[in-house]
């Protein structure tokens, strides 16, 4: 997969593409990282990127035509464009498995106090990260870029994604490694008795105790089978006598 950042802060990007995961994915070749320097788009002499507001107020806007050049020299038919902003779709699991799936993809990161409207009508979908404001779309992207990279073939194995918090849609259950003991605190008996039917019965009722706990919203959303709605009642069960 290629992705292709557009930024204006290229440096922003520099420890996130030389460690960990991410590295290897990109020395292992299941991922290609362009970052593109927005400002090179500018014509003006001093490369400046924003201008005031039309109609007045405070601050600077981000320029549509710098955008739009940086956007056409680098993106192929084949790009999809995403916008990194507060006001875009709220980013999901479900967003992060289709993104996976292309073979290539265009993070527009914008900065200061926002960007010209018209940029918009350039992309193919916005996304937030969340509910609150980043000083620009930077670390945004990163979030998006990394949630990928880890579903690619060969950056991590496939296990290790599968039971993953929200893939499956629920929360995922506890782990425990040694000591096997700590401070008063012991790992589950179950875990460590080899038995594999009891160990997944306990990870699939642990999963949906958390769910349940933390993030019942998910919960209404999911398909319980036969197996599952039985561990859900036992856990609704235990929590009310407060076990
Ligand atoms: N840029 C600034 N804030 C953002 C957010 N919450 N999500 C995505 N891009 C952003």
């Amino acid at each position: 997969m290629i992705i292709k950042i557009l930024t204006l802060f290229p440096k922003m990007f520099e420890g996130f593409i030389s460690e960990s995961i991410i590295k290897r994915a990109i020395d292992k070749g299941v991922c290609q990282i362009e970052v593109i320097d927005m400002r090179t788009y500018s014509l003006d002499k001093h490369h400046h990127v924003d201008d005031t507001p039309c109609g007045g107020g405070a601050g600077m806007v981000l320029a549509c035509d710098v955008v739009h050049r940086a956007i056409l020299a680098n993106a192929g038919s084949n790009t999809y464009k995403i916008l990194m902003t507060p006001q875009g779709l709220p980013y999901k699991q479900a967003k992060a498995l289709e993104l996976a799936k292309k073979e290539e993809i265009m993070l527009i990161c914008g900065h200061y106090e926002g960007f010209d409207e018209r940029i918009r009508s350039f992309v193919d979908a916005e996304i937030s990260i969340g509910d609150y404001v980043l000083t620009g779309g930077e670390l945004a992207s990163q979030v998006v870029c990394d949630s990928v990279i880890r579903l690619l073939d060969n950056a991590i194995t496939k296990e290790s994604h599968e039971d993953d918090s929200f893939s499956l849609g629920l929360l995922e259950y506890p782990q425990y490694t040694r000591p096997i003991e700590y401070e008063g605190m012991a790992v589950p008996e179950v875990l460590l008795n080899g038995n594999h039917r009891l160990i997944n019965e306990f990870r699939k009722k642990e999963a949906l105790r958390k769910t349940y706990l933390r993030r019942p919203d998910l919960l209404a959303d999911y398909q319980l089978s036969k197996e599952e709605e039985k561990l859900l009642k036992e856990v609704i069960e235990e929590e009310n006598k407060g076990l």
